[in-house]
C-alpha cells in the first residue's frame, strides 16, 4: 500500500501533485512519501507483536537520505549499517547508538574504532579473521565490543543471483559447519563480548520457505551454543522480505505472514530479536519522476526516451528489475514501447515491449517502487548530475537532496600542475 494516487487526472504523492514538484525542481527527481514509510514501519512492528521488544534496525543502504533516516528514527527504528559512512549518517540523523547494528564482510579497523567509540548494539561479524581484528581494535581503545557471528546457513534464497547471500558459495557469513569453532575462538579473544547470532540470506525474497529454513537452523545453533557455554541473548534475523514490483505477478508474503512465521519459529528462543528490513520499509515509498524527451520510431516498438537513465535508477540494467511505468497525467491511450534513457549503453533500458500509457514529448512519467536501492545506487555516469530527492509529508514537500550539478562535479576534479598550462 502506498500514497501515490490519481486525483483529478494527475498523480499525487500524498496531497502534492507530482507535476508541481517537477515544475519546481526539474526532472529527473526522486519523490518519497513519508506516510508510506511510516505505514510500512508500523505494519512490520505490529506484525511482530507480541514479541518482547524487537529491534527493527532499518537497513540504511536501501535509502540513506538524512530526511528518510529522521522519519524512520522518529518511529523508533534503529539502523543496520555496513560502512563508517552509514554509521555516521545514522548518528547524524539522531538514531541512538544502542539501536545500531554493524554488518558487512569487510569492516576496516577504522570503521570498527568509529563504531566502538560512538557505541552500538552489536557487530555482526563474518569471519574469525574479522573477530581477531576487532579484538585488537577494542583492546587498543579500551572498549568492549558486543558481537554476534553472521552464520551462512547454506539455503537457496530463490532470488536474483546478485542479491542472494545465504548459499555456501557466497562471500557472506561463517559457514554453518564452522560456527562452533568461530564462537570458541571469539570467546577467548580479549575485548569481545559474545552475545548474538545473525543471519541474512538475500533480498527481495518472494517465499517464506528459505527464510524459515534459515531461522530453524539459527534456533538449533542457539541451543548448541548455549550448551557449549556461550550466553546468547540476541538473534538478528536480517532483512530480505520482498515487495510487489509488478502487479501482474503474485504478491510476496505479507509482513503479517512473515511475523506469524517468525513468532512460530522463534518465540521460545528467549532472545531479543533484531530485524534489518530495508526494501520493505522504503521500496514502495518512492518514485522516480522523469520527463519524456522524445519518442523515436523503433523496428518493433517505439522508443520512449526519458530524461532519467541507468545512472539514476540502475536496477533494470543490473538485475533486469521490473519497475512499473505510468504517466503522471494519462491521456487515456495505451501503447507498447521500449523505455530508455539517454546514456550511451544498450543497458540503459528500463523496459522492452512494455504496455503502458501512451506518452508524448514533455509528458511526465514515473517509475514506481523506487524508494529502495534507487537513489542510493545512483551515479553521475555520462557526467549527468546526481538526481535530487524530494520528501512529501501531507501537503508539505521539501528538497531533501539537492541536484549535484555539473559545476560541482567539475569542481571536484583537480588538474595537476604539469597539465595546468598544457594547451593543444
Ligand atoms: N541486512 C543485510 C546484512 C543486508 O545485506 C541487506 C541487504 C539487508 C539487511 C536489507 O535487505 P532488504 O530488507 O532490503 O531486502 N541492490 C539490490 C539489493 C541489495 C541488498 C543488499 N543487502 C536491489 O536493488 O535489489
Amino acid at each position: 500500500m502506498d500514497y501515490f494516487t490519481h486525483r483529478g487526472g494527475v498523480l499525487h504523492c500524498e496531497d502534492v501533485p507530482l507535476s508541481k514538484i517537477a515544475d519546481a525542481v526539474g526532472t529527473p527527481v526522486y519523490v518519497y512519501s513519508s506516510a508510506t514509510m511510516i505505514r510500512h514501519a508500523d505494519v512490520l512492528r505490529r506484525s511482530l507483536e507480541p514479541l518482547p521488544d524487537p529491534l527493527i534496525a532499518y537497513a540504511v543502504k536501501a535509502n540513506p537520505n538524512a530526511a528518510v533516516l529522521r522519519t524512520l528514527g522518529a518511529q523508533g527504528l534503529g539502523a543496520d549499517v555496513v560502512s563508517g559512512g552509514e554509521y555516521r549518517r545514522a548518528i547524524a540523523a539522531g538514531i541512538a547508538p544502542h539501536k545500531i547494528v554493524f554488518s558487512g564482510v569487510g569492516k576496516t579497523a577504522d570503521e570498527m574504532a568509529l563504531a566502538l567509540e560512538g557505541g552500538l548494539f552489536q557487530f555482526n561479524l563474518e569471519s574469525v579473521e574479522e573477530a581477531e581484528m576487532l579484538s585488537e581494535v577494542a583492546t587498543r581503545i579500551g572498549r568492549e565490543a558486543p558481537i554476534g557471528f553472521r552464520v551462512n546457513p547454506d539455503v537457496v534464497a530463490g532470488t536474483h543471483a546478485k542479491i542472494s547471500t545465504g548459499g555456501a558459495e557466497n562471500k557472506f557469513g561463517v559457514p554453518y559447519a564452522d560456527t562452533h569453532a568461530a564462537y570458541r575462538r571469539a570467546a577467548e579473544l580479549p575485548g569481545l563480548r559474545v552475545q548474538g547470532v545473525a543471519v541474512h540470506i538475500g533480498s527481495q525474497l518472494t517465499s517464506l520457505a528459505p527464510l524459515e529454513a534459515a531461522f530453524v537452523k539459527v534456533g538449533s545453533l542457539i541451543g548448541e551454543l548455549r550448551a557449549a557455554g556461550h550466553a546468547i541473548s540476541v538473534a538478528d534475523l536480517g532483512g530480505g522480505l520482498g515487495i510487489p514490483y509488478n502487479a501482474e505477478l503474485p504478491s510476496p508474503p505479507s509482513p503479517e505472514d512473515y511475523g506469524a512465521m517468525v513468532r512460530r519459529i522463534a518465540s521460545e528462543w528467549d532472545v531479543r530479536l533484531v530485524f534489518e528490513p530495508g526494501r520493505l520499509i522504503v521500496g514502495n515509498a518512492g518514485v522516480l519522476l522523469t520527463r519524456v524527451i522524445r519518442v523515436k520510431p523503433g523496428s518493433t516498438h517505439p522508443f520512449v526516451v526519458v530524461d532519467a537513465a541507468m545512472n539514476d535508477l540502475m536496477r533494470p540494467a543490473l538485475y533486469d528489475a521490473w519497475h512499473s511505468i505510468e504517466a503522471v497525467a494519462p491521456h487515456g491511450g495505451r501503447v507498447t514501447a521500449n523505455v530508455v534513457g539517454p546514456v550511451c549503453e544498450t543497458g540503459d533500458t528500463f523496459a522492452m515491449g512494455r504496455e503502458m500509457d501512451s506518452v508524448a514529448p514533455g509528458d511526465l512519467v514515473i517509475f514506481r517502487t523506487a524508494g529502495a536501492y534507487a537513489a542510493a545506487m545512483s551515479s553521475t555516469y555520462n557526467s549527468r548530475p546526481l538526481t535530487p530527492e524530494v520528501l512529501v509529508n501531507g501537503a508539505e514537500w521539501a528538497v531533501v537532496r539537492k541536484r549535484i550539478d555539473i559545476d560541482r562535479l567539475i569542481a571536484a576534479d583537480a588538474v595537476p600542475e604539469w597539465l595546468a598550462s598544457a594547451q593543444a
